[in-house]
């Protein structure tokens, strides 16, 4: 605790106002670890630094926001002189095991978590108390309820929110099915087909690929009064990080999930209720919504530079999920 977390708290107390005072907006990435994201049976005390290193990170870029952006990064096993320790130490810590435990296969380079601390640092210049997974795919599972319903039969949907109704009273009901319909075909069987007619031809190419789909922060928390809008978002990060570990090793996929976006879908927003730019603003830490070329530049580095990143998402939120 005394290196990974004392030390780390005590470089922001003292370094952050000296950033403060050069009047730029300055930028802080902290090695938190995947071990910050899940538990690490034991070496819980590690895990437990990790973790709270992200807590620090989303609560100090609170009160920094507009002023120094903190982030963290949390790569997985990653080749460092520690590791080839480990691997020299315990013939048992099997290099072919860490290998194995995450879909692209292999342990990450240092130099792909530095260009994610540079991007982080130089680019994401709407990006704070955020944390940026380096995990090899490890994250693309996870748990989820089925409950079977036949949702081509109106019927058997409306009987299944029904059932939610009696259950917790909070049932969307005079949304048209319509609008749901035509949102669902752009958002999430739009890229769907794309995916499934385009990904075979880049794996044709023989090099591998990269896949950015754009969700939103509307596709990791409810949005009340828009949930056919947020259903598509969640359904495009659970899609991109399936079909990650379909392909993991020949195309990588991922989602950004911006807030905001300062497009002409928002300035229609802006025009038809004027007050909802003020409103909007004062809503992120950051005090705007986001650049369109913000959105591009994360896109660019999950394209180009992001080598061991998949099924994963890149949240642009102006601080707001920090
Ligand atoms: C683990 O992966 C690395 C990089 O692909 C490779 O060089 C190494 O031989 C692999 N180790 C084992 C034991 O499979
Ligand atoms: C919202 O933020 C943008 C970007 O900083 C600024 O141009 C705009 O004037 C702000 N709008 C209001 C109403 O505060």
């Amino acid at each position: 605790m005394a290196v990974n977390l004392r030390g780390s708290w005590l470089c922001l107390k003292h370094l952050l106002p000296l950033l403060v005072e050069t009047g730029k907006e300055g930028a802080v990435v902290i090695t938190s670890s995947i071990a910050g994201l899940r538990g690490m049976p034991e070496i819980a005390p590690y895990s437990a630094s990790k973790h709270a290193l992200i807590g620090l990170a989303r609560s100090v870029a609170l009160e920094y926001a507009g002023r120094v952006r903190i982030n963290c990064v949390c790569p997985s096993g990653t080749d460092t002189p520690m590791v080839q320790r480990f691997v020299q130490q315990r013939p048992d810590w099997e290099q072919a095991a860490t290998n194995l435990s995450n879909p692209i296969g292999r342990i990450a380079r240092p130099e792909e978590v530095a260009e994610a601390v540079l991007w982080l640092c130089t680019s994401a210049t709407y990006t704070t108390g955020s944390h940026l997974s380096l995990d090899g795919g490890a994250d693309c599972g996870g748990q989820g309820v089925f409950v079977h319903t036949d949702v081509r039969d109106e019927a058997a949907v409306a009987a299944l929110a029904e059932q939610i109704r009696s259950r917790q009273g909070t049932a969307t009901d005079d949304y048209p099915t319509s609008d749901f319909d035509a949102l669902m075909a752009v958002n999430l069987r739009g890229s769907w087909l794309c995916l499934k007619h385009l990904l075979p031809l880049l794996v044709e190419t023989g090099k591998e690929g990269a896949v950015v789909i754009t969700s939103s922060t509307a596709g990791l928390g409810g949005m009340p009064e828009f949930a056919p809008y947020s259903a598509s978002k969640h359904a495009l990060i659970g899609l991109a990080r399936s079909v990650a570990l379909e392909y993991a090793g020949r195309v990588r996929l991922n989602c950004v999930c911006p807030a905001s976006t300062d497009t002409p879908m928002v300035q229609r927003f802006v025009q038809r209720w004027p007050d909802w730019q003020a409103t909007t603003n004062a809503s992120y830490p950051i005090g705007r919504i986001a650049r369109p070329e913000e959105v591009a530049e994360a896109v660019l580095w999950l394209c180009t530079c992001a080598t061991y990143t998949t099924g994963s998402h890149l949240t642009l939120d102006g601080g707001a999920g920090a």
